[in-house]
């Protein structure tokens, strides 16, 4: 093992240049511009890959973005991993507010900046290298490792579900790992094991057939900003708690031991509070702050628009409003389901003066992944070898959809082997990963193939 992580070691530069070409691809998936920089962000991994000495790596469709295939299978009897990341990344605006171009790694005080950074190319690259490391050190694997990297992760994996499906034996896997989610601190060194689902909705309220004047008309109809605003104000009580009618029906009450277990966290409201710029904090009455962030369903208003915004004074009354609004769910609530009751919820309120109409953007399902399987053991012995410090468990508030499907079609239980920190930035000015996590990243990687077989039940001597 010392010679792969001293060779690790020696290594950083070229791995900082080599991750900043990827980085410098602006594979931004929501955006119908970029569509060439996701063929090419999928053809620099595909070459990549191939060249750490990856096996049938192959850059494969899906009907939406391209996602990449490769592996290395020469560990009879080890078990296989399948590892999941994702190389499209969130838009970078607003960019006047990056200190440094969004699509240029740029090192400020330990950190490498850039769009991807956290979120996923810098977690997706740590796997890589910990591969390249071994391969090139001791020309093998300890284990069976399968990689796939798609391109519509943040754009909800509308095509990832099907072709899991459709590509089962190419999947055929032991475990899954992803490296997608963050550390509970820096310093901290964390296992996740609990991921919040996710139900995104668009609503539109239509008043009169056509913007009116604000002076001939107002005082005569109600304004759908103004009923828009009622109706979404009204979505939440006194006490933080969501009013749609059934949201809570399916929630999967906090345990005694969980809360236990996160009240032992190193957590403060106060210094939360201050690195957020808040007076105070806010949220649903009746449950701390980790348990409102990790195990408690929300609905937030992710945007509002309709009327005039433009420069200057126009007095107007708007045919229309509109709103984005999500919810974050936890087990055992349904994406489907909770975005029925929302729709049918908005319909009921809605006042007679306005028309409502609600469309289901995406959705994904919350996934509690088991904690005592052999996967897990072999992260956690990794994880302190990697970082010199025992980890901690913890549940992350993001949603990665995919997991669920990964149980489902494929019967994986998922290991969530998270190296970003909770400021991060990721979608938004000034993402960026933290160099230590980075290279450490790399060494728990590394340790973790090596650890695997020997906490794997079919591998373990009797
Ligand atoms: N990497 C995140 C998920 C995440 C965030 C995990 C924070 C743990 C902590 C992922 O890229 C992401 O942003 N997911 C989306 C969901 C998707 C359906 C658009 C999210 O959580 O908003
Ligand atoms: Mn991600
Ligand atoms: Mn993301």
């Amino acid at each position: 093992m010392d010679t792969v992580l001293s060779f690790i070691d020696s290594q950083q530069g070229r791995y900082l240049t080599e991750l900043n070409e990827l980085l410098a691809i602006p594979s931004v998936s929501s955006q119908e511009s970029h569509k060439p920089d996701m063929a090419r962000a999928a053809q620099w991994l595909s070459e990549h890959m191939t060249r750490i000495g990856m096996e049938h790596v192959a850059i494969m469709e899906t009907g939406g973005h391209p996602l990449i295939y490769g592996d290395w299978l020469h560990a009879p009897g080890k078990p296989t991993v399948l590892v999941y990341g994702h190389y499209d990344v969130q838009p970078e605006e607003p960019v006047e507010l990056w200190h440094s171009p969004p699509f240029t790694g740029t090192v400020r005080d330990g950190r490498l900046y850039a769009r991807g950074t956290a979120d996923d190319k810098g977690q997706v690259f740590i796997h890589l290298k910990a591969i390249e490391a071994l391969l090139r050190q001791k020309s093998a694997l300890p284990i069976n490792v399968k990689m796939i990297v798609e391109g519509e992760e943040e754009v909800g994996s509308d095509h990832l579900g099907a072709f899991v499906e459709d590509h089962k034996d190419l999947l055929k896997a032991d475990l899954v790992v992803i490296s997608d989610s963050g550390m509970f601190e820096k310093g901290v060194p964390s296992l996740t094991y609990g991921l919040r689902g996710l139900t995104y909705m668009e609503v539109e309220l239509t008043g009169p057939n056509s913007d009116l004047h604000s002076g001939s008309y107002g005082g005569s109809l109600h304004n759908p900003i103004q009923a828009l605003t009622e109706m979404i104000a009204s979505l939440h009580d006194r006490n933080g708690k969501v009013t749609v009618k059934g949201f809570y029906d399916d929630v999967q009450a906090l345990t005694a031991v969980e809360r236990k277990s996160f009240a032992k966290l190193p957590w403060s409201d106060r210094a939360y509070a201050k690195r957020l710029g808040l007076k105070t904090l806010y949220g649903e009455k009746g449950f701390t702050t980790l348990e409102r962030l990790w195990a408690r369903p929300t609905l937030e208003c992710n945007g509002i628009w309709g009327g005039y915004t433009g420069q200057g004074a126009k007095t107007v009354l708007p045919a229309k409003a509109f709103a984005k609004i999500s919810m974050r769910l936890v087990p055992h609530q349904s994406s489907k389901k909770i975005a029925k009751l929302f729709a049918h919820h908005l319909k009921r309120i809605a006042p007679k003066t306005v028309t409502v109409e609600v469309r289901e953007l995406h959705g994904g399902e919350p996934a509690i992944t088991p904690i005592d399987s052999a996967g897990v053991k072999a992260a956690i012995a990794a994880l302190e070898k990697g970082f010199g410090k025992k980890p901690l468990y913890q549940r992350e508030g993001g949603s990665i959809p995919i997991v669920v499907d990964f149980k489902k079609r494929l019967g994986l239980d998922t290991v969530l082997l998270g190296f970003g920190l909770p400021d991060e930035n990721a979608h938004a000015p000034d993402e960026f990963i933290d160099l230590e996590n980075f290279y450490g990243g790399i060494r728990t990687v590394v340790h973790f193939m090596n650890e695997l077989p020997g906490y794997w039940p079919s591998s373990r001597k009797r």
